[in-house]
């Protein structure tokens, strides 16, 4: 017995970097970051057309995302690329305002449903499966004169959006998110305005969070209710995490670091993927002591009640993790002269480790939150969404693939060895883009993207040969 088991360890170390059969590679894009014909064909404005068209000082490079990469014409270029890498996914979103104009489900924009229809058939057509996101940050801008997320009635107008999709794409989409990054929406957007600068730190987040998670429930239910039987389709939500390291063995940066990965990734996973759901105990107690010092009259982290927690408990077929970086967290508890703020409500923080050879390469740190994952959530099915690396666009992009060694390993390291349910890999992304506030300054591509010429051409980087042979070869090369 003993002996076998040592066999097999030496079988699976041999073969460390071999892909289990099952497992999928893909490769995302979003709507607002690629496709450019933003007022084509009776598409409506959205929250990036009006803050580029109106706020170019806030853009990196005062540029905007009118062409991008144009996909909205050059999408059969797109699938061409795919069948060259022979990846299993394409992920992309559907942009609200190019199916619905206003945002309201009462006008349809035919070209809009033939945009994505026709893609998704020559997907279809190349043995690529399709796997959508349903809502990639580009609210239509009508929603956001509204509140945007913070009016609860968004969540309904995102039910209306989501059920045009299902009713003309469900037929061959099988693989559904509902929601990209909400700590990036709430937090990043409605709190601290590193996307859009809408902030209102401490209170904005925490509405947003609320509406986002009841909207993502929505469209579960409705899916489930409606549409599973016919469609037989399964549908979840992409989360946004980092792994939070402990800065020290100091117990207190030990509870910081947990603190953090609680209040942060628990902020939507434990509504959603544990089996008693609502919030997480520590985030509905410290918002709460710290609204009572800063003297509301209450937590301004809005409660979920009884019917609210049981209907968003449980509304995902599995979860889909983006994750580009680690940090180092310690404990840095702010006195109540600080103003609010969620930083301070977690009373945390983040810092990268200047000993790290390069910050944006500590794939440990994946294998890590994957399994605080696996152990939080009682192991659920996982899609690695989101993983990329940014750099200044060079064709010969060694670190690039240095990264996806890393990480491509961490990954399957944590499905075979650890027994981590994670099904497959989908990275970002296909071609340098618009990274909304940075413009075209960092580039995730496996393709260039020649953003000076008309044509948009693209050109494969070494990266694309890399990731190419690891998905034809099923080998991870060393
Ligand atoms: C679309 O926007 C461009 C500027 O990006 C403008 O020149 C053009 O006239 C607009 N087209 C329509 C149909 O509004
Ligand atoms: C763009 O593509 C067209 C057609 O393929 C070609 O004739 C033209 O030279 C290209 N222009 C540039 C700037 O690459």
């Amino acid at each position: 017995m003993i002996f076998i088991i040592f066999a097999a360890f030496i079988i699976y170390n041999v073969n460390s970097v071999r892909v289990p059969p099952n497992f999928k590679f893909g490769i995302a894009t979003s709507a607002y970051q690629v496709e450019g014909g933003w007022n084509a064909s009776g598409k409506g404005e959205n929250v990036w057309d009006r803050l580029m068209h109106t706020r170019p000082d806030l853009i990196f490079d005062h540029t905007n995302g009118d062409v991008a990469c144009d996909s909205y014409h050059k999408w059969r270029e797109d699938v061409e690329i795919l069948k060259t890498l022979g990846v299993d996914y394409y992920r992309f979103s559907i942009s609200w305002s190019r199916v619905l104009p206003t945002g309201f489900g009462n006008k349809i924009n035919p070209d809009g449903i033939r945009y994505y229809s026709d893609l998704i058939d020559e997907l279809l057509k190349n043995g690529i499966e399709p796997f959508v996101t349903i809502f990639h940050w580009d609210l239509p801008q009508p929603l956001q004169d509204l509140g945007g997320w913070t009016n609860p009635q968004i969540a309904l107008y995102f039910e209306d959006f989501a059920r045009v999709v299902f009713e003309h794409f469900g037929d061959r989409v099988k693989k559904w998110i509902t929601i990209n990054e909400p700590s990036s929406i709430c937090y990043g957007t409605y709190g601290r305005g590193l996307y859009l600068p809408f902030e209102y730190p401490g209170i904005g987040d925490y509405l947003c969070g609320k509406t986002l998670l009841l909207a993502h429930a929505r469209a579960y239910h409705l899916y489930d209710n409606e549409f599973r039987e016919k469609q037989h389709g399964k549908i979840g939500i992409t989360i946004d995490s980092t792994w939070a390291e402990p800065k020290t063995n100091n117990k207190k940066d030990v509870m910081a670091a947990e603190r953090e990965m609680q209040m942060g990734t628990g902020w939507w996973m434990h509504p959603i993927f544990s089996k008693e759901g609502d919030y997480p105990e520590i985030l509905k107690f410290r918002v709460a002591e710290i609204s009572k010092t800063e003297n509301f009259p209450e937590s301004r982290l809005p409660p979920l009640d009884q019917e609210e927690i049981k209907f968003i408990r449980g509304s995902a077929d599995f979860l889909g993790l983006n994750h580009y970086l680690t940090y180092l967290v310690s404990d840095n508890e702010l006195n109540t002269n600080v103003k609010t703020s969620l930083e301070k409500d977690r009373g945390t923080k983040n810092e990268v480790d200047p000993n790290w050879d390069n910050p944006l390469i500590t794939p440990w740190g994946m294998r890590k939150l994957i399994n605080w994952l696996a152990n939080e959530y009682d192991n659920p099915i996982i899609y690695i969404t989101e993983n990329g690396y940014w750099d200044d666009g060079r064709l010969d992009d060694q670190d690039r693939i240095k990264f996806y060694k890393g990480y491509i390993k961490a990954v399957l390291d944590a499905a075979v060895v650890d027994k981590c349910n994670v099904r497959g890999y989908i990275t970002w992304s296909i071609m340098d883009n618009m990274e909304w506030r940075v413009g075209y300054k960092f580039k995730y591509g496996l393709y260039h993207v020649d953003f000076q010429s008309p044509n948009r051409t693209r050109t494969p980087k070494v990266s694309a040969k890399f990731y190419q042979d690891v998905i034809k070869n099923r080998y991870l090369p060393e």
